[in-house]
């Protein structure tokens, strides 16, 4: 089946291909003439997958489908949840995003010590998160939604070169190694990503 994949980030690309398999012809927003930049001013997960499914079906008439996705970490109070992406500035550079979000969750943790040294009780700070997906499809013109979630907590430091985004820092739960030390196929295996695309995938081949 061919289909549109509202991304231009080669990551997810590579991984939605990998999840979904032979039987998926991903095509991409620029290989059907959509090379300007997706709005995504949503408030929600949800609201930005649909978003970008709908500009890809409203400017193509294709069916497509777009995923939205970031992090919820508790000591920061499930953010940087939909500014994920550009949480270290406009760029969206992996390392900026990574710097700031280390930086602020040891400020939070700082403070959280230094409200307990004096006695003023405070939550106990805990370093865990979670990446989060909504998967908008459009088939034959009607919406429907796939979500996945992978939990897990972040890392003090960087460790491992695959994947992409925040990967560096994210260990899932049930692992002591990051994302980015995880061979591909074990991190699509329990990812958000993974969760959410192999649930449209059965939903696809439902429909015959
Ligand atoms: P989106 O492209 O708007 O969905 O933004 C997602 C943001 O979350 C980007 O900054 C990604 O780097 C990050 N992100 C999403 N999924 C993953 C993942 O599987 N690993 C690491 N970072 C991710």
């Amino acid at each position: 089946m061919k289909i549109v994949f509202a991304t231009n980030n080669p990551g997810k690309l590579r991984e939605a291909q990998a999840i979904l398999g032979d039987g998926f012809e991903l095509v991409t927003p620029a290989e059907v003439g959509i090379t300007e930049e997706i709005p995504e001013t949503g408030n929600t997960f949800r609201a930005n997958s649909l978003q970008k499914a709908q500009y890809i079906y409203d400017k193509t008439g294709l069916d497509c489908f777009a995923d939205d996705s970031g992090l919820e970490v508790d000591i920061l109070g499930g953010g940087p949840g939909v500014h994920t992406a550009r949480y270290g500035g406009p760029q969206r550079d992996p390392a900026a995003n990574i710097a700031k979000l280390l930086s602020e969750m040891a400020r939070r943790e700082q403070e959280a010590s230094v409200a307990r040294a004096y006695g003023i009780p405070t939550p106990k700070a805990t370093r865990k998160a979670r990446f989060r997906t909504s998967v908008a499809l459009i088939l034959h013109g009607e919406k429907h939604f796939f979500e996945g979630t992978m939990e897990g907590r972040i890392a003090r430091k960087c460790s491992g070169h695959g994947g992409f985004g925040y990967d560096p820092v994210f260990i899932p739960d049930g692992y002591d190694i990051t994302n980015a030390e995880l061979p591909e196929g074990g991190k699509n295996a329990i990812s958000h990503r993974g969760k959410a695309l192999r649930a449209m995938a059965e939903f696809l081949k439902g429909q015959g």
